[in-house]
């Protein structure tokens, strides 16, 4: 008996057309007929001939961040009988969300309600702590659902690829921002904060969410879910002073002004500009489109304005200092007489060709030294390939695609970071994620995707995950972790205290 009969009989999971030996009967008779035929044609399901060939679409998408949220949501909502289910590597899901997103930006993570709501529809299961390329290859997922789409985001760091980029004392913002937000991979980072000046490489909104938390008083840290070890460290951090170095001018940060001002409003806190850095910038400002407009007007009114009394004060109260640097590259890190530990680190001068927000730094030969005990390098996330049969780009380090259809690789999808690169916030990676979605619903409509035959989807993925001793973690266990995390935070007025260890992590999901 072929299984797709047998699906639809029981599940009535056939639901888009049919066929027999007379031919294929399609869309078009409407969903009352078709029902009427599925019963009638139910008790001959046996003779040879009469099958259903279009069954319930099985989608599995990788990775459980933003991307592969919003693309679940809108497959579901769009789709009235699509099935999906979620493999996320960790035992907890949301990615950047939970793991990214500073601690001190508690509402950027109510974007985690909706995604709730995505994982407990009945047509969506979450399957935590399975690592795919690893626990279970992208063939053997192509060969369980109708489609894969792979969202597993931006694991990696962009290498600086200097002298001294190994040494201790330099780290790279995405392992950074992973110890002090509890990712379980970086919490044996124990970065050496016992030192007076911190240089921080590039200058996006990480780069300023970095100098925020080495920064901020611990008033505010401590009632955020900062795990207790980064505020530990932090309560004993001797760091003053916070350079944000970029190879580019003040046209040119990539940080946007929200953010920037929160370091100018940062308390106890006071910037030091370069004030030649900003030669030409107040020429520059009218041709400038609005958004950069504004921010550059805040930055210089940062670096140039005389401040008035209030602002003085609150200067002159301050014990910690930032500033941005500009027009420099980084060039070695140098070490200690042991060659063993960071002491400080050469930029390469450079000055921009061309103008506005494209022009580019080139090197002028000149190098200048910056005494400090701590590098972070936070020039950019990098995705890498999880399986060798899946097409990569690794010039762009992204999968080659066309509005989210992996090129030569059909029933492959991609969406979120790994699709455009690492850059953009939630927002935008929930519109490339819809983008993809709405390929993959068309390509479902226009019959580019074969549905014809039956899929096992998770059935007979779990049962492999079980042979091959991976136990996976459902969104209930989640929500157990969830509730024990907060009762914990609770205790010590914070909204969560995060669990650090995947090991811990399960245990209490097995609870
Ligand atoms: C430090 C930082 C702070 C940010 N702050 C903000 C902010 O305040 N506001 C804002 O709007 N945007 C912010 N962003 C941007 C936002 O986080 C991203 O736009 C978004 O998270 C990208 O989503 P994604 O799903 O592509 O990747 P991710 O969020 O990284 O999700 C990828 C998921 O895939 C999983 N995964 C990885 N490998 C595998 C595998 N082999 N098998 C199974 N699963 C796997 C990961 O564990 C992860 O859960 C921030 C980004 C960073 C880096
Ligand atoms: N609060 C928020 O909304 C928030 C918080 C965090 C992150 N995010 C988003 O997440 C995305 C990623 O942030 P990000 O800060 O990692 O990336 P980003 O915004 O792309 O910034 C990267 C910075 O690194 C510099 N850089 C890159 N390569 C370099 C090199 N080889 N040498 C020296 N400098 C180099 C860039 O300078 P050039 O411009 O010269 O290349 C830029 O200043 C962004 O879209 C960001 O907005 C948002
Ligand atoms: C970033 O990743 C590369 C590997 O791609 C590694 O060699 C480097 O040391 C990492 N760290 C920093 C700070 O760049
Ligand atoms: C530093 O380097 C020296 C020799 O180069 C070595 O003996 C010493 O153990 C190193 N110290 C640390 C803390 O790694
Ligand atoms: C997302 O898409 C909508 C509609 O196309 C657009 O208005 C909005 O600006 C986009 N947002 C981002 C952050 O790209």
């Amino acid at each position: 008996m072929p299984p797709c009969v047998l699906l639809a009989g029981f599940s009535c999971s056939c639901q888009t057309h049919f066929s027999s030996k007379q031919g294929t009967y399609p869309r078009a008779f409407g969903l009352g007929l078709y029902t009427r035929l599925n019963k009638a044609f139910f008790p001959f399901a046996d003779s040879p001939g009469v099958r259903f060939s279009s069954c319930t679409p099985k989608v599995c998408i990788v990775g459980s961040g933003p991307a592969g949220f919003y693309t679940a949501q809108h497959l579901l909502k769009t789709h009235q009988n699509v099935h999906v289910d979620i493999y996320e590597r960790l035992p907890v899901p949301f990615g950047l969300v939970r793991f990214g997103v500073a601690p001190d930006h508690p509402e950027v993570k109510n974007v985690i309600n909706t995604f709730t709501q995505t994982a407990k529809h009945s047509r969506c299961r979450f399957y935590g702590n399975v690592n795919v390329g690893k626990d279970v290859s992208v063939g053997e997922l192509k060969q369980a659902y109708h489609a894969v789409v792979l969202s597993y985001g931006a694991e990696g760091n962009r290498s600086m690829g200097v002298p001294g980029e190994g040494l201790a004392g330099v780290y790279s913002a995405k392992d950074f921002v992973g110890w002090y937000n509890g990712h379980p991979s970086c919490r044996e980072l124990n970065p050496d904060l016992n030192c007076e000046t911190a240089v921080i490489l590039g200058q996006g909104n990480v780069a300023l969410d970095v100098a925020r938390v080495l920064l901020s008083p611990i008033d505010i840290l401590k009632k955020t879910d900062i795990t207790q070890p980064a505020l530990e460290a932090l309560v004993r951090s001797q760091i003053r002073r916070v350079l944000i170095v970029g190879r580019r001018g003040p046209v040119q940060v990539a940080c946007t002004i929200k953010e920037l001002r929160e370091m100018v409003n940062l308390p106890g806190t006071k910037s030091e500009m370069v004030e030649a850095d900003f030669d030409g910038v107040t020429e520059a400002l009218k041709d400038l489109p609005r958004p950069r407009k504004r921010l550059t007007e805040l930055l210089l009114k940062t670096a140039l304005d005389t401040p008035g009394d209030k602002e003085q004060q609150r200067r002159h109260q301050a014990s910690r200092t930032w500033g941005f640097r500009f027009f420099r590259s980084p060039s070695e890190v140098l070490a200690d007489a042991d060659g063993n530990k960071t002491v400080g680190i050469r930029l390469a001068v450079t000055r921009l060709e061309g103008s506005g927000e494209g022009a580019r730094a080139v090197l002028t030969g000149e190098v200048e030294d910056v005494t400090c005990g701590l590098v972070i390098s936070s020039i950019g996330y990098k995705s890498h390939p999880i399986d060798p049969s899946v097409p990569f780009d690794t010039r762009r380090a992204v999968i080659p695609n066309t509005m989210g259809r992996v090129k030569q690789a059909t029933g492959l999808y991609c969406s979120g970071w790994l699709k455009t690169g690492p850059t953009g916030v939630i927002a935008t990676t929930m519109n490339n994620s819809f983008d993809t979605a709405r390929s993959l619903v068309e390509d479902m409509e226009s019959e580019a995707l074969d549905l014809s035959s039956v899929k096992t989807g998770s059935e007979v993925i779990s049962a492999l995950l079980e042979e091959r001793g991976v136990k996976s973690v459902s969104f209930s266990d989640w929500e157990k972790i969830d509730s024990v995390e907060m009762s914990r935070g609770e205790a010590s007025g914070k909204p969560r205290e995060k669990i650090l260890t995947v090991e811990e992590m399960i245990q209490v999901a097995r609870t």
